[in-house]
């Protein structure tokens, strides 16, 4: 805790606290190329990995970001090995296990995002104990995407728009903005205003696609589990220097 409190570190007087992203969507890439950097194999760079994400989720809840969006586990990572994705899942699962003891303590709410049927029962069941613990906090809000797609989301979104559309509940040209956004994973959540990927690889695979419309996209080479505090503020310093015009002219 001490490492990553605010006073501790020293780039954070270049953040400008009073212009924070509200959101903040990270795709948090490079735990095999680190482990393999190392000579260990890929799974030790994601326990490495898991440690960074509750570190940085600390750091920005003390910095008084309101959202962090991480992106865990593609709709694609079931193409790994299966000790790979048997490593992750187990990682998730002490993840949510520690979550749900301490998540009142430290006033996160977590949520899990992403088509979450194909995951074990026992982790499904954990998933909904984390959801129902964070319906009674307040206060900064931590979103896990898991074995989420940025098109399987659209595509549900789009089947359930058409169901209640053919059992009458709506009408085509009733479908905006803000309603469709309502049939998202991410529904009541404000668009990401910066997304941060991480290892030098720069496209979105599949993230947060509609929601991405006009965020600030932030490419760092740091390997996620290198990824620290001043990498964070390096990213929202940089946030902070854009100019955003959202189509119009300043
Ligand atoms: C990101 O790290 C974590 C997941 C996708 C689960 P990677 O495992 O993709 O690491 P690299 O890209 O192979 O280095
Ligand atoms: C994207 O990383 C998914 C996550 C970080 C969970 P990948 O490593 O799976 O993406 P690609 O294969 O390099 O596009
Ligand atoms: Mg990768």
């Amino acid at each position: 805790m001490g490492l990553f409190s605010k006073k501790k570190h020293h780039t954070a007087g270049q953040v400008d606290e009073n212009r924070l992203p509200r959101h903040i969507a990270v795709i948090m890439d490079g735990n095999g190329r680190w482990a393999k950097r190392r000579g260990l194999p890929r799974t030790a760079g994601h326990k490495v990995g898991a440690e960074v994400f509750r570190k940085i989720a600390t750091y920005c809840k003390e910095l008084g970001v309101e959202y962090l969006t991480v992106y865990a586990f593609s709709t694609e990572n079931w193409k790994r090995p299966a000790d790979e994705v048997n490593t992750i899942m187990g990682l998730l699962k002490q993840y949510m296990l520690e979550a749900i003891d301490s998540m009142e303590r430290d006033q996160i709410r977590l949520r899990f995002l992403g088509d979450l049927s194909a995951l074990s029962p026992e982790l499904q069941e954990l998933a909904r104990r984390t959801n129902e613990i964070s319906s009674h906090i307040q206060g900064f809000q931590a979103n896990v995407c898991l074995n989420y797609g940025g098109r399987d989301e659209l595509l549900r979104a789009a089947r359930h728009f058409a169901a209640d559309c053919v059992e009458g509940r709506c009408r085509p040209e009733e479908l905006d903005e803000e309603r469709f956004s309502g049939y998202l994973f991410t529904d009541g959540l404000p668009d990401p205003e910066l997304i941060i990927r991480t290892s030098g690889e720069e496209r979105l695979s599949g993230f947060l696609l509609w929601q991405c419309a006009y965020s600030e996209l932030y490419f760092c080479d740091t390997l996620w589990p290198d990824f620290g505090p001043e990498d964070m503020d390096r990213a929202i310093v940089a946030y902070q220097q854009r100019d955003r015009r959202f189509g119009g002219v300043k």
